[in-house]
């Protein structure tokens, strides 16, 4: 049988580097020990392209969407609560994209909301994640039918293609960058 959420989880992986990232860089902000706003702005970047518009999309509209047509309820179940999740974290990155550019133009003060929306949505994506690859996915892989994943996985195939060829080579060389800031 084709296994539909490996591909899921080598994604989560770049995504919890990124969060590694953001919880790191807020805890600087707050011992005043890092100013470099562009890291928030490049962080929101990563998210709302590759972990949002790409991995979540791709939950959304294949995954989610075959485990709610096998059967799992849409309303006051673990889709629901993913769903939510997914919606919190977007509100958590229009927080620190709007600190971190008032920061970026000069604007002092702003380092609160950055601190307290980065660590918002770094300890929500991990729980999120967490999960997903513990609960959700195997949970998909015990009762996903072998005759829906075929079509799963091309239209995974469809979204990898809809981006630039070297879209999760640009994200992963970005997360490489500011790793490497040390
Ligand atoms: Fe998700
Ligand atoms: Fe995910």
């Amino acid at each position: 049988m084709e296994n539909v959420t490996n591909v899921m989880v080598v994604e989560h992986k770049l995504i919890l580097r990124m969060v590694a990232l953001v919880e790191k860089n807020a805890d600087l902000v707050q011992q005043g020990k890092f100013d470099d706003w562009q890291f928030f702005l490049d962080a929101v970047d990563f998210i709302r392209s590759y972990a949002d518009r790409f991995h979540h999309a791709k939950e959304e509209d294949t995954l989610f969407t075959a485990l709610i047509a096998n059967g799992m309820p849409e309303k006051n179940s673990p889709i629901e609560a993913m769903h939510i999740a997914h919606d919190q974290g977007r509100a958590f990155v229009r927080g620190m994209e709007g600190a971190a550019a008032k920061a970026l133009a000069g604007e002092s003060g702003q380092e609160a909301a950055i601190v307290e929306n980065a660590r918002g949505y770094a300890a929500l994506l991990r729980e999120h994640i967490h999960t997903e690859d513990n609960i959700l996915y195997p949970l998909a892989e015990r009762t996903l039918p072998s005759d829906v994943r075929p079509a799963m996985i091309k239209a995974y195939g469809q979204a990898e293609t809809a981006v630039a060829a070297d879209f999760t080579d640009r994200y992963t060389k970005m997360v490489e960058r500011y790793e490497a800031q040390g």
